[in-house]
């Protein structure tokens, strides 16, 4: 089929969902408790999800479809931050609930599946459309598929899709692995890697403010922007995911993915449209101009920290060795920072620090984007504290953008200070913001890939990754290196004043 304007499309252009449904694997898991079934809740209440809609959880436990309904409706009530759980609505919305329980290395469940998926099709008129969501273990995402490969589920008289939760591997030669096992079931262009930072509302703010307006872009490149900082900072420690955490560390669980997502979508060139091949030809093209750095390079570039004890507010906290799960030996990163380079003509010379940890002073994520001094310093109490020109765009959780340049003190003299001209979402909107998973699960029933990751980009971010991942695992840092509930490790702040910078405190 010719591909369409999706513009054009009075579907997608009303974003309601053709007649499908939606098989969960890892129904019984945390994250379908959390955000799936509150995100699909959602599109139900704001109609847009068609009135056969139906989901088929599967999991290993044994479930009756009113035992699976009972904890649905307890997980949409517990976890709808701001949807109310309408009764009459979720009567309509349960009907279209099913379990089935199995082993995924057992075809007999693919087969129930398939039986399930026959008759839903039959009542519901679901037109053989079929979206298969992963949230299973990792180490079962080809399992899964390979079963639904062996039942032929991946073909219908509708479509059929696949979406993939991160990780996507644990280095590049896995994430590469992982993909030839989906390949040999679904198709690339069927396949959605969901990136949830893709979906938050901010995230995508970034395109508009920089591709909607014509006064950022000629100041967006090396010759007026110095450097940018990239911060996403937790306060809370693993939260019960010790034993999951220490497997993959700060700079897997979220450098890989989301903030190099988070960069390219700052550093990315203009794209030609924005359909989601052109988007995603241009978030790849900036992943593959970062080149991997040699074990010197990353002695100097890159920082790994872990959280020790630490008493906050009249109370203790345990470090990271001391947590559930977590070997009391563990050389695991809790924080991590690197400082990044762009090789391309727009950004070359131009670092991007990014950071990451558990355990900080406070939840923030957000952009921080440094322009050049004036030529000449002519005032007093110019430049006492770094760059005026900051442009700060904030994710979380107070969403909006800043833009902090010098002023004038009223009175006598030329004395300057910073002051700052502020855009904050919920006031200028008034609206609720949907939850990245509505967005990306509403996209992924629209067959609209956008806002999700690509295996070309998946692999670019492992080259830059997995070279400091060997460095940190050879050369294993005196762990724990900053006290819970601090800023990081010294060593981060030693980084970037090699290049005469410091870390904002956001
Ligand atoms: C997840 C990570 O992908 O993102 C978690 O595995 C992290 O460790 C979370 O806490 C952060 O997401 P958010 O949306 O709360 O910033």
């Amino acid at each position: 089929m010719p591909q369409q304007n999706p513009f054009q499309d009075p579907l997608r252009f009303e974003r309601r969902v053709p007649p499908c449904a939606v098989v969960i694997f890892g129904a019984n898991g945390d994250l379908t408790k959390r955000k799936l079934l509150p995100a699909l809740y959602r599109l139900a209440y704001d109609r847009r999800l068609a009135p056969g809609f139906a989901i088929v959880g599967t999991s290993r436990t044994i479930l009756t479809d009113d035992q699976f309904r009972d904890k649905m409706k307890d997980a949409v009530a517990a976890f709808s931050e701001d949807t109310k759980l309408d009764e009459d609505l979720w009567k309509t919305f349960a009907e279209g609930l099913h379990y089935v329980a199995g082993d995924l290395g057992d075809v007999a469940l693919f087969q129930r599946i398939g039986e399930k998926l026959a008759q839903i099709d039959q009542s519901r008129q679901t037109g053989g459309n079929v979206l298969f969501y992963l949230s299973t273990q990792p180490s079962q995402y080809a399992l899964a598929a390979q079963g639904i490969g062996a039942a032929g589920l991946q073909h219908g008289a509708g479509w059929r899709r696949l979406v993939v939760e991160k990780p996507f591997g644990h280095d590049l030669a896995s994430a590469r692995e992982l993909s030839d096992r989906l390949h040999e079931v679904f198709d690339e262009s069927a396949i959605f890697r969901i990136d949830h930072y893709l979906g938050k509302e901010t995230v995508q703010n970034i395109l508009a403010f920089r591709f909607g307006n014509g006064i950022f872009e000629p100041l967006w490149n090396r010759r007026y922007i110095n450097h940018v900082e990239i911060t996403a900072a937790e306060s809370i420690g693993v939260e019960g995911r010790g034993a999951y955490y220490q497997e993959a560390g700060a700079l897997a669980d979220m450098i890989q993915n989301h903030l190099l997502q988070v960069m390219a979508t700052i550093a990315m060139e203009p794209c030609a449209s924005f359909r989601a091949t052109s988007v995603r030809d241009e978030r790849s093209k900036l992943l593959r101009s970062m080149k991997p750095m040699t074990p010197d390079e990353i002695r100097q570039n890159a920082v790994a920290g872990q959280y020790g004890p630490a008493r906050i507010g009249g109370g203790d906290v345990p470090g990271f060795r001391q947590e559930p799960g977590v070997n009391p030996a563990s050389t695991t990163d809790t924080y991590a920072a690197v400082t990044l380079c762009v090789e391309n003509w727009r950004w070359a010379g131009v670092p991007f620090y990014v950071r990451t940890g558990k355990r900080l002073p406070k939840r923030v994520t957000e952009i921080a984007i440094h322009f050049n001094q004036a030529p000449l310093a002519m005032f007093d109490g110019e430049m006492a504290d770094g760059t005026p020109n900051l442009l700060i765009v904030r994710i979380q959780p107070e969403e909006g953008i800043s833009l902090k340049f010098l002023s004038k003190r009223p009175g006598a003299g030329m004395k300057l200070r910073p002051v700052s001209m502020d855009f904050n979402y919920g006031s200028s909107f008034g609206e609720r913001s949907p939850s990245a998973y509505e967005t990306l699960l509403l996209d992924a029933l629209l067959d609209d890939a956008t806002l999700y990751t690509r295996q070309d980009m998946v692999e670019a971010s492992w080259a830059v990754v997995e070279p400091i991942q060997n460095v940190w695992r050879e050369e294993s840092v005196d762990f724990p290196n900053y006290a819970a509930g601090t800023w990081g490790p010294d060593a981060a702040d030693a980084m970037l004043a090699r290049r005469g910078h410091i870390w904002r405190k956001p």
